[in-house]
This record gives C-alpha cells, sequence and structure tokens, in this order.
C-alpha cells in the first residue's frame, strides 16, 4: 500500500477493509448511515451537549459572522434585517438559520447534500433554547412562525422565511437570490469545492458576501499526528470515505487558487488553529502525491475563516 503511514500494517489493513466496506453502505443508505454515526449532529447522541448550549453554539456562530464580516456584536438586534441568507450544510437543527430568521432576515435558504433536519424532542427543546437567547417578543414571534403551526416545532417549516432544500450535489442551482453566503464545518466536506464556489457565486447577488469557518482537521480520522490522514492516496481515500460526508481533504491553497476562479474576491483567509511544525515535519516524508507540492506553512492549517465578495 502506497505512503500509508503504516507504522501498524495489521492494524491499518482492517481498518481499511472496514471502512471500503461501511463506505458501500454509506453511499447506498447515506441518511442512514450519517444518523447511525451521528456524523454531523449536536446534542445527546454526538457531541453530548445540552439543549441548551446547542442554542448557545448557535448564538455564538451567528456572532461569529459578524465579527468576520466586521460588524459589531451590539448590532445584532439590526444588523439581519431584511437579509436574504443561504446556509450551506446547517446539521441536524437549522439553528443559525432560525436565529436570522427571528433577528429579521428577510429569507435564509439552507442546502444540504444530506436530508439530515428534523424535529424530535431534542431538536425541539434547542428550538425553545434559541427563542430565549432572542433579543425580544417580536424576534421569538418571528421564529415561531417558521413553522407550519407557529410556536409548535413539531410541525415543521412552513413556507416562510427559512427554508431547507437537500440536493445530490449539495448545491443551490439559483441565480442571485442572496445577498450573504455562509457556512460552518462544511466546506471541507463538499465533493467538488470549485462547483460549491461557483455555486455560492452564482446565488450571490453583485457585491454580495460570502463567510466560510472551515475546518481542516482530519474529523477522527487521524492516527497518530493530526496530518497523518493525509498520507492516505486520494483513490484509496476515496474508496474508503466517498460517501460518509468526512472531509475531502482540500488544504487551504486551494481556496486560495479556486475562490478567484470562482468569481470571489478573497477578502480574508484567517488562520484559526495550526499543526505544529514538528507535526509537519513528521508527516512530510510520507505525504500522498497530492500533497507534496503544498507548503509547509499551507499544510499547518488546521482551521480558518474565509471572507469573500462577489466580484
Ligand atoms: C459538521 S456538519 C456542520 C453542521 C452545522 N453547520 C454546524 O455548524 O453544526 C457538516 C454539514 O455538511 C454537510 N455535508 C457533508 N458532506 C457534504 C457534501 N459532500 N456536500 C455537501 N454538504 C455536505 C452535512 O450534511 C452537514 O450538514
Amino acid at each position: 500500500m502506497q505512503s500509508a503511514y503504516a507504522y501498524r500494517p495489521i492494524r491499518d489493513s482492517l481498518r481499511v477493509v472496514r471502512a471500503i466496506a461501511t463506505n458501500q453502505l454509506a453511499r447506498v443508505w447515506p441518511r442512514a448511515y450519517m444518523r447511525l454515526t451521528s456524523e454531523t449532529g449536536r446534542g445527546p447522541d454526538s457531541a453530548g451537549d445540552t439543549a441548551e448550549e446547542t442554542a448557545r453554539y448557535f448564538l455564538e456562530s451567528v456572532y461569529e459572522y459578524m465579527d468576520q464580516l466586521g460588524v459589531a456584536r451590539s448590532e445584532v438586534g439590526t444588523f439581519w434585517k431584511g437579509r436574504r441568507i443561504l446556509e450551506y450544510g446547517p446539521g441536524d437543527t437549522p439553528g443559525v438559520a432560525l436565529l436570522l430568521a427571528g433577528l429579521g432576515a428577510q429569507s435564509v435558504l439552507c442546502v444540504d447534500r444530506f436530508a439530515l433536519v428534523r424535529f424530535d424532542d431534542y431538536q425541539q427543546s434547542v428550538i425553545a433554547a434559541l427563542c430565549k437567547l432572542l433579543p425580544d417578543d417580536a424576534a421569538r414571534d418571528r421564529l415561531r412562525g417558521c413553522f407550519r403551526e407557529p410556536g409548535n416545532f413539531a410541525s415543521g417549516l412552513a413556507d416562510g422565511a427559512v427554508s431547507y432544500f437537500v440536493t445530490q450535489s449539495g448545491l443551490l442551482g439559483r441565480t442571485a437570490v442572496v445577498d450573504m453566503v455562509i457556512s460552518r464545518a462544511v466546506l471541507e466536506h463538499v465533493d467538488d469545492l470549485p462547483a460549491t464556489l461557483r455555486d455560492m457565486t452564482a446565488a450571490l447577488v453583485n457585491g454580495g458576501v460570502a463567510a466560510h469557518k472551515v475546518d481542516l482537521r482530519s474529523h477522527g480520522l487521524h492516527r497518530m499526528n493530526r496530518l497523518d490522514f493525509l498520507t492516505w492516496p486520494d483513490w484509496l481515500w476515496r474508496l474508503m470515505f466517498s460517501g460518509k460526508g468526512v472531509p475531502n481533504r482540500v488544504r487551504v491553497d486551494r481556496y486560495r487558487v479556486e475562490a478567484p476562479r470562482a468569481g470571489l474576491v478573497l477578502q480574508k483567509l484567517e488562520v484559526c488553529e495550526r499543526a505544529t511544525q514538528d507535526e509537519v515535519a513528521q508527516i512530510h516524508p510520507h505525504l500522498a502525491r497530492e500533497f507534496v507540492d503544498i507548503t509547509k506553512e499551507d499544510l499547518a492549517w488546521l482551521s480558518f475563516w474565509m471572507v469573500c465578495r462577489r466580484a
């Protein structure tokens, strides 16, 4: 096996066989697989968060988008009013979208490749906690009004401010419908980053902005070094994981190239977490061919913010 950083050949070979087998399951029953593994949810089954903690995570996400756009947090009650927003990959609870609707956004379109959104007991408790975090009754009423039966969070989304689309590509496929695009922990999963960037450019009106938090870590798929998941050759990685929504392993250097190519002007590319020089040096001789030309500085990036504007 080429360059698999295989210090434990037997265990690693078993891992490959198991991953390839479960990948076939994930490809045939994607929804069941994602639920079973709790890959993309918050809450008791996955991160173990309480409803209040998850609600605070969503509110903090809203604030962080404002930070990245250079807007003071004190403007949370006015900044979102009337905006048309596209969110990629909301996960199993459209918490950010509901908060934005509560804060006065005209529309929030959510799009995903996996049909994860549900309104079970836990999600309902999260939404109830979100209501408490909103600044006033008008905002709470707007959030409650996003549901078929206002305030009954089990009744499902109404045909209103928040809408949810699931497409095979995870792309929206619409033109000039929003003035802002957001995502968090999503772009590192998409199957085709250039296509996703083109999709968001198309969806944005001229001058519209996009803010994305990208998590380049292994999502639990490294063994001894946080970067050792970059030693698997691409063909093998796809065989093991292509249907599972795991990271696409695209590093920050591609974002620098592909965003302008898709018609976006990069305004900010800001690292949040880095691997150490030792980690990079240790893994460098073992990298799969796809990663050998990346600079050590770029290899070290483990998460970052990207802000762009449609040209
Ligand atoms: C880690 S969750 C993040 C959820 C949410 N944004 C949050 O901050 O909690 C990743 C999201 O990306 C979506 N996703 C995974 N693989 C994808 C793919 N190949 N294309 C598009 N979206 C994908 C998942 O369905 C999920 O909604």
